[in-house]
């Protein structure tokens, strides 16, 4: 486990992304109804959806809207906001060409999802997405077997600028009622008299490894904000409602109520690999984190990055950049000749000590109703594993 800096750190001291105050942006939807009625409508994506509640929330703070085109080209060319803080991904609202001539900048639209209004982008700017280069900026590759990569190549070619308002009321995600937007996880943060706090970003269920990385961290903060991202992964993840119920037996029996909570993360995965563990990293201090863990390929996916690239990333950054202090930890695993999970810095044994087990041979022994093995994760973690296996 390193620290980057040992500066020191406070919840109640550190400050929304860029210095500046958290965004706000939530509306309700019942104070448009008259308006809506006259107002352009625009269908939106579950991806956007995500990017709206996040902006509207503050979780993006200090992006107020979906980003211009100054800000758009900034990012992809050269990882950063026009005013020079650092910024990973475009957070953007794409359209048709067809769509977006009739539409003029000074329009207000409102954004729907499955004809729900969710939420109205004040429009400042039409301009046309660089697929490629955004590609290559964010995700390192152009390959449309990646799934970032699938998932732009869906999208229309114009993109949409400008500030937007958010009805937080009419979006339905899983765990919503264990939601925690940066301004009440701040609260709840100090409420509960935390001065130092871990957030933890995961898409998968907590087996040992997470569990080691996350008691590890544990040792040195008050408190562990476990922050997992429920919004649109790919299909071979295990799904958000059957990891929710994995997070609750590992907290119930495996935490200590006093030191650990978690709220919801309504984010899409972009398997963008070191360029979201920023994102990840940019959002968790928001929510009021001093620190933040970053193992091996985080957000990655199949072989397009290496596996410390997203730590490579952030150590890269100043504290006055980025507040949140990254807690980066080396592949833990267990070892049967240590007895416990470990890392190649506390490990003297052979690989032939080591348990290792490949996503693929994990849901092999799932499909076949087969019990993991307790050394790779908690058997209440399993059961659950287990029984949505053969339910689907
Ligand atoms: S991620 O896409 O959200 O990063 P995952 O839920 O597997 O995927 O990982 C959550 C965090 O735990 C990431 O920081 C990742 O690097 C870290 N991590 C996962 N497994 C291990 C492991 N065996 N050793 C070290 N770090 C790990």
């Amino acid at each position: 486990m390193a620290q980057s800096t040992s500066v020191p750190q406070d919840v109640a001291a550190i400050p929304p992304y860029g210095g500046g105050p958290l965004v706000n942006a939530i509306d309700d939807a019942s104070a448009w109804k008259d308006s809506a009625q006259t107002l352009p409508t625009l269908e939106i994506n579950a991806v956007e959806l995500f990017d709206l509640l996040l902006l509207g929330t503050g979780s993006y703070s200090p992006l107020e809207g979906f980003m211009d085109q100054a800000s758009y080209h900034s990012v992809i060319e050269r990882m950063a906001l026009p005013n020079g803080l650092p910024w990973s991904i475009p957070i953007t609202l794409s359209t048709s060409p067809d769509v977006a001539a009739q539409l003029s900048p000074g329009q207000t639209i409102l954004l729907t999802k499955d004809q729900t209004p969710v939420g109205t982008l004040t429009l400042t700017e039409c301009y046309p997405a660089t697929f490629e280069a955004e590609m290559q900026s964010v995700f390192q590759t152009t390959d449309p077997n990646h799934p970032g990569v699938a998932a732009l190549m869906k999208r229309g070619a114009v993109y949409l600028a400008g500030p937007v308002r958010v009805f937080i009321d009419n979006i339905d995600f899983e765990g919503k009622d264990r939601y925690l937007p940066p301004a009440a996880s701040r609260q709840y943060f100090q409420e509960r008299g935390w001065r130092t706090v871990v957030g933890f970003q995961t898409r998968n269920p907590v087996h040992r490894a997470h569990e080691y990385l996350l008691k590890c961290a544990l040792e040195t903060v008050d408190g562990l904000f476990l922050h997992p991202l429920v919004g649109e992964t790919k299909a071979d993840d295990i799904p958000a409602a059957v990891r929710l119920q994995c997070y609750d037996a590992l907290l119930g029996s495996y935490y200590n109520p006093k030191h650990s909570v978690l709220g919801t993360y309504p984010a899409a995965m972009r398997y963008a690999g070191p360029k979201e563990a920023l994102l990840h990293a940019i959002v968790r201090q928001n929510h009021g984190c001093t620190h933040f863990i970053v193992g091996r390929d985080h957000a990655g996916v199949g072989n397009y990055y290496g596996t410390y690239d997203a730590q490579h990333l952030l150590r890269s950054l100043a504290p006055d950049q980025l507040a949140i202090r990254p807690i980066l930890f080396e592949n833990a695993f267990y070892c049967y000749g240590c007895g416990q999970l470990v890392t190649a810095k506390t490990c003297p044994h052979k690989p032939e000590q080591h348990l290792f087990l490949s996503g693929t041979r994990v849901r092999e022994l799932l499909t076949q109703g087969e019990d993991l093995p307790t050394e790779f994760t908690r058997p209440e973690v399993a059961e659950i594993l287990r029984r949505a296996y053969l339910a689907s």
